[in-house]
């Protein structure tokens, strides 16, 4: 390796500078839409042929850009898709000799979308009519008005900021308020070899929400639940990147990219789901009466769907229609996982499992980092530390324990698997259409191209040979942005190539979902009967449905474990609820009191794993000895205690899209003050209502109540009565428990979630202010894809306990615990009834 690649490594893995990633005004295609927006007097831009089809569910059209000297025709289409308005646009371009694809990608919804059929509509008058929406059409120039409930909700290109940068015949065709900047060639220094073969083919498009004023979603940023505004900042920006030491409160993009923006007020709630693969900046600006949204991306096809409903969650509901909602995890997934770069060797392994029991801490899943494989050469393993890597498996397995090793997509030169891949022709290619290479952890790589159909089938080979039947054995597919050392913004250059001849640069913001998708399809083709679990650090609209995701690489202080709530808050209303954050913060060493408070947040993050950089000092639960390992036992058996509620939020996402971790405002929306609360949240539907400490030598929680609901204590997990203001001790988990929920949970002790299939459920009553209250349990296998399973509907009311089950699976009671009462004379599986006076609780 040269001088200047070491250093250029060094300076990559300090902190985040600023320098290394472009801000919109040096990035080309962000400069010219704003400078665009600043400047248009009138837009150019008008409907010219509009037809409907016979079938009455398609429009197709054209769109004239009336340039100074010709008029330039853009085709459009219309469709309504699962229930929501589709708009497209393209352009017909002239071909030019050049290797690169000419054409506009417009396959995202290729790997986003899991549906694509056409709904019937009805057009006439200049509206669409479809459900109990309206779309109001203006012709010239072109606009789009929603209408719903009566009212107008949306207006698209009211501001004229619609920009489609046509292909440039000469110089001069052009209109007077589109810029030049950057058109043939990139200023920003690491950019400066990027060829842009095609010129400038950047879009923007404006969305005026009225009367609405709060937004969420745009995922990733490590930035405030409500979104701000931007007018005198950085635009957000989605491109993957590998943000080493990324900053809090930042606009910076980040690991992954859901380009969903959501917005709610009493009785609509709304979603804009921007289908662009490639770098894009969302500029967003808050009016007294509205807020005005700015999308604009370097390339690729316009293209968004509009979601327009009555409350957030069927906006999840439509969103998940359209890109599929989240598989149900293996439950085991949803215990505790035990990760640090690097366990070293077997005996390490197993002497970490094996401290778990002696401390008494559950645990389900224990992870290797990259030094597991020899020489970072994924699908091998290090000999000398890992010789007998299928006997610990079995190991772990008789506890109910898992494997999780790291497979990335960089692939160092000189092994098998990267002759086989260049041989087969399956990288990605450089800007010639020679094979990239790049630099990665093994130091010299290639890339597989996971666009490629050709790759699937040697990706699966290979997974086949290294995971064996290795049953307890899953993956974590890192650094798939991707990232590259000493690529332009650590990321591949955007005039790579991938299949189809399609630039990098329509794609990027994909690349990880269709490496991690391969990898699901892998270890689908490996075992068809047991549900992957993979992890994967960068993501795209459509990683629900195949994976789960985490906030990369943060820091041991207190403000990462408070940004860490509304980072996966967001994820969880995009419809990615699958998410957490490094427990204990990736680089440093966290005191004793941060890193207790992060295990009792972090039991709460849908996806609960500790994690921590080579150079950090070990800190695994015993680590920091008592009081805190045992404040810390606590709060990992806590989590334990409630799978069976993360679960059933779980199996209820998978059906409806509900988050798992859900914002306060979504049970009330007509609470007014409530909307932009990011550090208290619900589990999905159940009631539990928790608010993590995040600050060092706090004792207070300034609880908001959403609702004029009874709010029950719930501290630690254990019903008292109703919730008063009260100190919380570093041993306390502040969490309060609705009236009229019914909560299922496992009380007992076990090694992990395996071992405690055959345990009884305690049933958990919090009566509301008419003695009522209503909860659900989902229970099936766990792990398969078997349809055997049972839904249970439980209800309290006068004075009545009862339940009724869907299907057939083990349901064993064991007591119920109403108002803090605990009733155990009934009998397993049948309805009895109860005569206590739950005001006594009260
Ligand atoms: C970067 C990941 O974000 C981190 O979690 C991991 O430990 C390192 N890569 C090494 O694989």
């Amino acid at each position: 390796m040269n001088l200047w690649l070491i250093l250029s490594l060094f300076t990559s893995i300090l902190a985040v500078k600023d320098y290394l990633f472009k801000p919109c005004e040096q990035n080309g295609f962000c400069n010219r839409n704003k400078h665009y927006s600043k400047n248009v007097e009138s837009s150019p831009y008008n409907i010219n042929e509009i037809n409907f089809n016979s079938e009455g569910n398609f429009i197709s059209g054209i769109i004239h850009k009336s340039l100074p000297s010709r008029t330039v025709k853009l085709p459009f289409e219309i469709s309504i898709i699962e229930g929501n308005f589709r708009f497209k646009m393209n352009e017909n371009r002239q071909d030019i000799n050049s290797i690169v694809n000419i054409n506009r990608y417009d396959e995202t919804p290729k790997w986003a979308f899991i549906n694509t059929t056409n709904d019937q509509f009805i057009y006439k008058n200049k509206e669409i009519i479809y459900r109990d929406h309206k779309v109001a059409v203006q012709f010239n120039p072109v606009k789009f008005t929603f209408y719903y409930k009566g009212k107008p909700q949306l207006i698209i290109n009211d501001k004229h900021f619609l920009n489609f940068e046509h292909q440039l015949l000469n110089d001069s065709d052009l209109l007077p308020f589109e810029s030049t900047y950057n058109t043939n060639s990139d200023d920003f220094p690491d950019s400066k070899n990027d060829k842009l073969p095609l010129g400038r083919e950047s879009i923007g498009l404006d969305f005026t929400l009225l009367e609405f004023n709060h937004l969420y979603g745009i995922p990733e940023h490590a930035d405030s639940f409500s979104l701000k505004d931007t007018s005198n900042s950085e635009p957000y920006r989605l491109y993957n990147v590998d943000i080493f030491e990324y900053e809090t409160n930042s606009k910076l993009p980040m690991y992954g990219s859901i380009p969903l923006l959501v917005t709610s007020k009493p009785e609509v709630s709304l979603g804009i789901f921007w289908v662009n693969s490639a770098d894009t900046y969302i500029d967003i600006n808050k009016g007294k009466d509205s807020s005005l949204v700015h999308f604009m991306s370097e390339n690729g096809i316009l293209e968004f769907i509009i979601i327009i409903e009555e409350k957030p969650q069927l906006v999840n509901y439509q969103y998940g229609k359209i890109t599929g909602f989240s598989t149900l995890p293996n439950l085991f997934s949803l215990g505790y996982h035990q990760c640090r770069w690097n366990y070293n060797d077997e005996g390490d392994v197993l002497d970490i499992h094996s401290k778990f029991d002696q401390f008494e801490i559950p645990y389900d899943a224990i992870w290797l980092d990259i030094e597991y494989a020899e020489n970072k050469k994924y699908f091998t393993w290090n000999k000398e530390t890992f010789p007998n890597p299928e006997k610990m498996m079995s190991v772990l397995d008789r506890t109910g324990r898992n494997l999780i090793v790291i497979i990335d997509p960089h692939i160092k030169t000189g092994y098998q698997i990267s002759d086989e891949l260049l041989a087969k022709e399956i990288t990605i290619k450089d800007s010639q259409n020679s094979t990239y290479f790049g630099h990665c952890w093994p130091g010299e790589s290639v890339w597989i191209d996971t666009l490629n159909p050709n790759s699937q089938s040697y990706w699966n080979n290979n997974h086949l040979q290294f995971m064996k039947n290795n049953k307890n054995l899953h993956l974590w597919n890192d650094m798939n942005e991707p990232s590259v050392f000493n690529g332009p913004e650590t990321s591949s250059p955007k005039d790579n190539l991938h299949f189809g001849n399609y630039e990098h640069r329509s794609i990027h913001n994909l690349y990880g979902l269709t490496y991690h998708e391969s990898t699901y399809k892998s270890l689908i083709n490996r075992n068809s009967n047991i549900r992957p679990f993979i992890l994967t650090r960068s993501y795209f609209s459509g990683s629900q449905r195949t994976s789960a995701m985490w906030t990369g690489d943060n820091m041991s202080k207190w403000e990462y474990l408070k940004i860490s709530i509304p980072m996966i808050l967001t994820s969880n209303i995009v419809n990615f609820p699958f998410s957490g954050a490094d427990v204990g913060g990736f680089f440093g060493n966290p005191s004793k009191e941060l890193l207790t408070r992060w295990y009792q947040t972090g039991i709460f993050y849908p996806f609960f794993r500790a994690h921590a950089h080579i150079d950090s000092r070990r800190r695994e639960p015993w680590v920091v000895g008592d009081p805190y390992t045992g404040y810390i036992r606590d709060a990992i058996r806590l989590r334990y205690k409630l799978l069976p509620v993360f679960y059933t939020s779980f199996y209820i996402n998978s059906i409806n899209g509900t988050p798992v971790i859900k914002p306060i405002y979504y049970e009330n929306l007509d609470n007014g003050d409530i909307y932009d609360i990011d550090d208290e949240f619900f589990i999905s539907d159940t009631g539990i209502l928790v608010k993590p400490i995040t600050d060092e030598a706090e004792s207070k929680v300034n609880w908001i109540i959403p609702d004029d609901s009874i709010y029950y204590d719930f501290t630690n997990g254990v019903l008292s009565g109703v919730y008063k203001d009260r100190e919380y001790g570093l041993g306390d988990i502040p969490m309060l428990l609705k009236g009229g929920s019914i909560i299922p949970m496992k009380l007992r002790y076990r090694r992990s979630s395996k071992l405690m299939k055959y345990d009884p459920y305690t049933i958990v009553i919090a009566l509301d202010k008419d003695g009522k209250a209503y909860g659900e349990l989902y229970v099936d296998d766990g792990e398969s894809f078997n349809n055997d399973h049972a839904f249970i509907k439980f209800k309290f009311e006068n004075k009545k306990f009862s339940y009724c089950i869907d299907g057939d699976y083990l349901f064993k009671l064991e007591k119920l615990i109403i108002n803090g009462i605990t009733v155990t004379n009934f009998k397993n599986n049948t309805i009895v009834d109860f005569d206590i006076d739950y005001h006594d609780e009260l």
